[in-house]
C-alpha cells in the first residue's frame, strides 16, 4: 500500500505535572493547555494551591496535587500579590517536593510546566533533575516591553518627567512610555525590580509555550527567542486550540445567553474588566449613566469585587439605571464570556484588555473599547488601537466619554470599518489553528518535544 500515512504525534501516556498560578487569567490558559496535551496522548498531573482551587470534579482526565500554601487568613487583594507570591513561593515548596518524590517512585514524568510566577517549581525539579517547561500566559510584546524597560533604566532614560509619558518609546511602536509596565515617572522600588527579574528570567527551562498566535506578535517574538535560545511553541489561543472545558472560578450567569438570543446581531455591548481590575464608585457611577445615554443594549459583569472599598457595586449603581434593566440591559455577576463573544448579538466588548479577554474577542470577530488597568493590559490596549485597529482608546471614565466611545464603536463608520478588521482577525486566528496553521504546527512539534524529553 503506497498511501502515505501521516502520523499524528503522540505522548504515549507519559506524565506531565502542570503548576498554574492561581489566579483567572494564568489558571485558565493552564486548564486548556492540560487538557489539550491529555488530548495529545499525555497524562496529565495539576498541582494547584488550595487559594483559588480549580473544580477538580470538572477535568475527570486529570489527577491533582493540592499544594499546601499556608494563605488562610492571609491578605490576598490585588495591592499586596507580590507579597501573595513571595508567600506562596516559600509555603508551596516542601508538598511540591514531596509529591514530586513519591511521584518518581512509580511515574514517567516528562516534564513539569509552570507559570513563571511559581518560580518554586524551577527549584524542586532542578533538584530532581526533571526538565521544566514555562507557559506564558500574556502576550510576547508585553513579554518584550520588559526588556526595553530595564534598557531604559540602565541607559538612565527612566524614571522620566510627567511631561513625556505620552512620547512614544524609540524602536517600541505602538508602546508610549506610559504603556511601560511600571510608572515611567518613578523610580522602581525594589521589590518591584527583584520581581520583574524575576518573572523575566525563564530559570533552566527547556522550552517556553507562548498563548499566543505567531503572525499577531512575530517581532517581539523574535526579539525575546534572541534573549532566550530555547525553543518556542506559540500554540494560541488555547482556547480555540483545546477542548471547550469549564474554567471559571465563579458561577456563570447562563441567563445572559437567552437574553441575548432576543437581540438582533450586533446590537449589544458586552462590558468586563476582568477578574482583577478594580474601580472606584464614581467610575462606576460614569460608566453607568455613560451606558444609559449610549442608546445601546448592554450586559454588563459588575463582579463582587469590582470596587474598590468595600461597598455593593450593584448597590451603587444610579437608581435611573436600575430601571433599564432587563429591558435594554443585563447586569451580572460573572458571565459565560467566551460564549457571550461569539455570540451574533454582540457587536462590541467594553474591557479591560486583559490577554484572555483580548484573544477571546479576537476569536469572536468583536471590535473594543479598550480601558486598560494595569501589568500587560496598556501594552495590549495599544495594539488593539494602534497596530490591528480594532479598539476605540478610552483615556478616561466618565459619562461623555462612555457614551462617545460605545457610539463609535456600535454605531458609526469608523466602528464598521473595526469590526470588519475584527472578522478578518478571526478568519485568520482560525487559519493559524486549522490543520496546517502555525499553532497547530507548533503544537505538534511541542509534543513531539515533550515526548522525547
Ligand atoms: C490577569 C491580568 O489582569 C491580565 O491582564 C493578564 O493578561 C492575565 O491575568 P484578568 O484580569 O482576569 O487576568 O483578565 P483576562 O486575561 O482577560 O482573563 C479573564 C478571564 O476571565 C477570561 O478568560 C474571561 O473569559 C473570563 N471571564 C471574565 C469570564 O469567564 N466571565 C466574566 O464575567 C469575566
Amino acid at each position: 500500500n503506497s498511501r502515505l500515512v501521516v502520523m499524528e504525534p503522540s505522548g504515549r501516556g507519559r506524565r506531565v505535572v502542570l503548576v498554574p498560578y492561581p489566579f483567572q487569567g494564568h489558571l485558565t490558559p493552564m486548564l486548556q493547555l492540560g487538557a489539550l496535551l491529555h488530548r495529545c496522548g499525555f497524562s496529565i498531573t495539576l498541582a494547584h494551591t488550595r487559594f483559588n482551587s480549580p473544580y477538580t470534579s470538572h477535568y475527570p482526565h486529570f489527577h491533582f496535587l493540592p499544594l499546601s500554601d499556608d494563605l488562610d487568613g492571609f491578605d490576598t487583594s490585588f495591592h499586596n500579590l507580590l507579597n501573595v507570591m513571595a508567600a506562596m513561593n516559600a509555603n508551596c515548596l516542601p508538598s511540591f517536593q514531596e509529591h514530586m518524590l513519591n511521584m518518581l517512585e512509580t511515574e514517567d514524568v516528562a516534564c513539569v510546566i509552570y507559570d513563571n510566577i511559581m518560580t518554586f517549581v524551577d527549584v524542586v525539579a532542578t533538584s530532581l533533575n526533571l526538565p521544566t517547561i514555562l507557559l506564558r500566559t500574556t502576550a510576547a510584546a508585553y513579554m518584550h516591553s520588559h526588556l526595553v524597560l530595564f534598557h531604559l533604566i540602565a541607559h538612565k532614560r527612566l524614571p522620566l518627567p510627567e511631561s513625556e509619558v505620552e512620547l512614544p518609546v524609540p524602536n517600541l511602536h505602538p508602546l508610549r512610555y506610559k504603556d511601560l509596565p511600571v510608572q515611567a515617572t518613578q523610580k522602581l522600588p525594589e521589590q518591584v525590580r527583584q520581581f520583574l527579574l524575576s518573572y523575566m528570567n525563564i530559570r533552566s527551562s527547556a522550552a517556553v509555550i507562548w498563548n499566543t498566535i505567531e503572525t499577531l506578535d512575530q517581532w517581539p517574538l523574535q526579539q525575546l527567542q534572541q534573549q532566550w535560545p530555547v525553543p518556542f511553541f506559540t500554540i494560541g489561543p488555547l482556547h480555540k486550540m483545546a477542548p471547550p472545558l469549564p474554567t471559571s472560578l465563579m458561577k456563570e450567569d447562563a441567563f445572559c445567553l437567552s437574553w441575548l438570543d432576543k437581540r438582533p446581531p450586533n446590537s449589544v455591548i458586552y462590558i468586563s474588566l476582568g477578574s482583577m481590575a478594580t474601580i472606584n464608585q464614581e467610575e462606576l457611577r460614569e460608566m453607568a449613566r455613560g451606558l444609559a445615554k449610549s442608546d445601546h443594549p448592554f450586559l454588563w459583569v459588575v463582579r463582587p469585587s469590582l470596587l474598590n472599598g468595600s461597598s455593593d457595586a450593584i448597590e451603587s449603581l444610579p437608581a435611573d439605571f436600575k430601571e433599564l434593566v432587563p429591558e435594554r440591559g443585563l447586569v451580572v455577576d460573572w458571565a459565560p464570556q467566551r460564549k457571550v463573544l461569539e455570540h451574533p448579538a454582540v457587536g462590541g466588548f467594553f474591557s479591560h484588555c486583559g490577554w484572555n479577554s483580548t484573544l477571546e474577542s479576537l476569536c469572536g470577530g468583536v471590535p473594543m473599547i479598550c480601558r486598560p488597568c494595569f501589568a500587560d493590559q496598556m501594552v495590549n490596549a495599544r495594539y488593539l488601537t494602534h497596530v490591528w485597529r480594532v479598539g476605540v482608546e478610552l483615556e478616561s471614565v466618565g459619562e461623555k466619554s462612555v457614551e462617545g466611545a460605545v457610539r463609535t464603536l456600535m454605531g458609526s463608520d469608523c466602528g464598521r470599518g473595526m469590526r470588519e478588521r475584527a472578522v478578518e482577525m478571526k478568519l485568520e486566528i482560525e487559519r493559524s489553528v486549522g490543520r496546517g496553521g502555525s499553532s497547530s504546527e507548533s503544537l505538534h512539534h511541542l509534543v513531539n518535544f515533550v515526548a522525547s524529553l
